[in-house]
């Protein structure tokens, strides 16, 4: 327990009777009364307040009842299950109570259950198993409940709904628990309600995967490995608030429940009024799937092990029916070490939250290199981000977070580490849009960076343009501190991974940057840049108009080689990137965003690839660039164009490119035909890229699909590095073209008196 908030409960005296504390609390006012003989004087800092807007007050759980059942233990680890006393120096063998299909009726209530659960699969404190529907649906009137209940010293989990549906679980507290607390099993599990539960002092336990810490994984990952010659485990800790985790087909006994995907594309419900803190990983994470088939010899990674998983809301859990956005609400998160919050997924919008001394508040992360739901988007509204809030936690001898931090430098807990790049919301893929949220106290240090808004650090993937910020207020944030793009160095390591080249996001009304319609770029990435941008050093950063979209470029035989792209009116600043994808893949996807309306040319760090497919992702119809691919002379070409759904996983061809002796006459025309002009003399290959459908505002490709180029190249058996810069230029030269418009007429138009349009025009950027 590194973060010191109040992870430890009170225990109460003495013991108001449950109908005084309902009367009192629901007039807003609660004066308890700590007797803390004969615990002496409490360890840490308890928080009473609402510190810089954000309610850290201390959870008040009433343990004891008057009717108590309990397990009768032993009084040392007793190893009933493989390598038990390894991890426990205590008896984990309690009681449990099992609710199975067609019980009679079941109203738990006003119970105190202790030393209850096994570190063995089936065994809780309070199980519904397999239970099917257990409200009105299956019969049951009044429907089945479990309230007013005390969980605690127990021995694997609290609550576990298992195969069962429209269970009521309220003012239950779990407390003191082996592996995840309230917990849904197989997948299939719907309408169950946790209302004012509250889960604390939760430990790791050895059943599943997820509920292992990373000494647990690895000593059973190493029984596994002697029994079924195992390699490769992949196994993520616990310690985490709300974890939604994406069974693709429903596990265990509830196998063949639903059809695959089904739980990928189910709507979340009511999730409102919830809150996470002091959690060692995050307060919530939306991401991750299991693995629903067992270990095998292709395989050999067991069953439910975490693996990558999607979530996109729709209707009906019909990807092909009208999205349903799972909405956040009011949820606060403070004082996790690593995350507020990681949201995975399409559709994923969150509304007046609270974050405050998280590592990183939160990170909206679409479904990666691109959205996995063309079209959707994540959002956060009204909304607060706290840095470094006055709730300083308590030193202690052992703590080695705590350190200088905040506005004052004082003593406080840091989460992680004493450098670490404490960020507010951090941009990850995209689409996302964050709207009137307000950033208080960040503020970088000496040897720490820190700042409101950020990027994912060591990333690989894309960066989308159509990140939109709107509305955002700074209090306490030195404008040094309002964005930073990252350096090399400790957390940011050689900030040379490919998004961390192309980092980008959009102003939409200047609040960040003081330029309505401006786009913040990384300062070194003249694919978007120019000189007229205005640079921010402190934000190794730089301030930019323009019009931008990106290009995917997929490379196959060879798919390892490094690509640079240079845009041909900054020539002499090439941009490298060397491909999102893990080297095993049979080919290799480079993301640039690029400027529209201008040209580049691509090189290689070795021979050209036979195959290449370039996708326009964020195009809108009519929108172009030119590009000049290097290949080696000799080559011969067959390029067409045509459009992949990737819904419906099906791609017609739209045209074929010819060759044409003039540059002039690129073109790429639809329905049928394009041109394309091979210069083998300098060894580039041209095309004009543009796309031919309209593209709805939050998606990545058209209307009809994404649009393609491919070109396949037979290349001379003896060709060497298709690296054409040094005979490209300066004969493709272009000379840097002024777009003579006010960027931000439009947007202050909108919502500004308009005398004073002229006056905030002269601070926009003038093209
Ligand atoms: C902005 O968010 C705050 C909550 O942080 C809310 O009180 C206010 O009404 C919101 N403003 C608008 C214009 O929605
Ligand atoms: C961002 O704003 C642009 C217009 O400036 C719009 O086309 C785009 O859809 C917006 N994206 C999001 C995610 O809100």
């Amino acid at each position: 327990t590194v973060f010191a908030d109040s992870i430890t409960p009170f225990i109460i005296a003495p013991t108001p009777p449950q109908e005084a504390q309902r009367e009192t609390s629901s007039i807003g006012r609660v004066t308890l009364k700590l007797d803390l003989v004969p615990l002496g004087k409490a360890t840490y800092l308890h928080i009473g307040e609402v510190v810089d807007g954000v309610d850290m007050r201390a959870e008040v759980g009433l343990l004891s009842r008057n009717v108590v059942v309990m397990g009768e233990m032993e009084g040392r680890c007793y190893e009933y299950s493989s390598k038990l006393c390894s991890f426990f120096d205590f008896d984990t063998f309690g009681g449990h109570i099992k609710i199975a299909l067609n019980f009679k009726a079941t109203h738990i209530e006003g119970l105190e259950l202790k030393y209850m659960g096994q570190q063995t699969m089936g065994h809780y404190p309070i199980h519904f198993h397999m239970a099917g529907d257990v409200d009105e649906k299956g019969g049951y009137n009044p429907p089945t409940y479990v309230k007013d209940v005390s969980i605690h010293h127990t021995f694997s989990r609290c609550v576990t709904v298992h195969g069962s549906n429209g269970l009521l679980v309220k003012d239950v507290v779990g407390y003191d628990a082996l592996g995840h607390c309230f917990f849904t099993e197989d997948g299939p599990e719907e309408r169950n309600t946790f209302d004012h539960c509250l889960g604390l002092l939760v430990k790791p336990s050895t059943l599943l995967p997820s509920d292992r810490d990373s000494r647990m994984c690895k000593l059973i990952t190493e029984a596994f490995l002697l029994s079924f010659l195992f390699s490769d485990d992949r196994c993520l800790s616990q310690e985490t608030g709300f974890w939604f985790v994406l069974h693709h087909v429903p596990t265990g006994p509830s196998a063949g429940m639903y059809s695959p995907g089904y739980s990928e594309h189910m709507p979340m419900g009511k999730f409102s009024n919830n809150r996470a803190h002091s959690n060692y990983r995050a307060g919530m994470i939306i991401d991750n799937g299991v693995k629903t088939t067992p270990a095998s010899a292709k395989d050999k990674r067991p069953i439910l092990t975490l693996i990558s998983g999607r979530y996109s809301p729709h209707k009906d859990a019909d990807p092909l029916k009208p999205r349903e956005p799972a909405i956040i609400e009011h949820f606060i998160a403070y004082k996790n070490q690593d995350h507020g919050a990681w949201l995975r997924g399409g559709d994923v919008w969150l509304d007046n939250c609270q974050f405050a001394d998280n590592g990183i508040g939160l990170t909206l992360a679409s479904g990666g290199t691109f959205p996995h739901d063309d079209g959707s988007k994540q959002e956060i509204k009204n909304s607060l981000f706290v840095g470094e809030s006055g709730n300083l936690g308590t030193e202690t001898i052992d703590n080695e977070i705590w350190g200088p931090g905040g506005l004052d430098h004082r003593g406080r807990t840091l989460p992680i580490g004493p450098d670490f790049p404490i960020r507010g919301i951090q941009f990850y893929d995209g689409p996302i849009n964050v709207q009137n949220c307000t950033f208080r106290k960040f503020a970088a240090l000496d040897g720490r960076h820190t700042s409101a808004l950020a990027f994912r650090l060591n990333n690989a993937w894309q960066s989308c343009p159509n990140n939109n910020v709107t509305d955002i207020h700074f209090e306490d944030v030195p404008i040094t501190s309002r964005v930073f793009f990252g350096e090399p160095g400790p957390w940011f390591n050689g900030l040379d991974m490919d998004g961390d080249k192309t980092s980008v996001f959009h102003d939409v009304d200047g609040s960040v940057s003081e330029y309505p319609g401006s786009y913040l770029i990384k300062e070194d990435n003249w694919l978007i840049k120019h000189p007229d941008c205005i640079d921010m050093p402190d934000w190794r950063g730089s301030i930019c108009s323009g019009h931008f979209a990106q290009i995917y470029i997929q490379a196959y035989k060879p798919a390892n080689l490094k690509m640079k792209i240079i845009k041909n009116d900054y020539h002499d600043h090439p941009l490298y990137l060397e491909g999102a994808l893990s080297k095993s893949t049979h080919y290799q996807q480079y993301q640039p965003v690029i400027t529209l309306r201008k040209g580049y040319t691509i090189h290689w760090d070795k021979t050209a690839p036979e195959e290449l497919a370039i996708w326009l992702i964020n195009f809108n119809k009519n929108d172009w660039i030119q590009v000049g691919f290097c290949y080696p002379k000799g080559t011969t070409f067959s390029i067409l164009s045509d459009i992949h759904n990737r819904l419906l996983k099906k791609t017609y061809k739209t045209g074929t490119f010819y060759r044409t002796s003039q540059m002039e006459k690129l073109e790429h025309r639809y329905p049928s035909k394009g041109y394309y002009y091979w210069d083998e003399d300098t060894g580039l290959l041209f095309l004009k890229l543009k796309a031919q459908n309209e593209k709805e505002k939050f998606a990545f490709c058209s209307v009809k699909g994404c649009e393609r180029i491919r070109i396949k190249a037979v290349i001379p058996k003896t060709a060497g590095v298709s690296d054409c810069e040094a005979m490209a230029y300066p004969k493709y030269i272009e000379t840097p073209i002024v777009e003579n418009y006010c960027q931000c007429k439009s947007v202050i138009l909108a919502h500004i008196v308009p005398t004073d349009i002229e006056r905030l025009c002269t601070r926009c950027l003038i093209f």
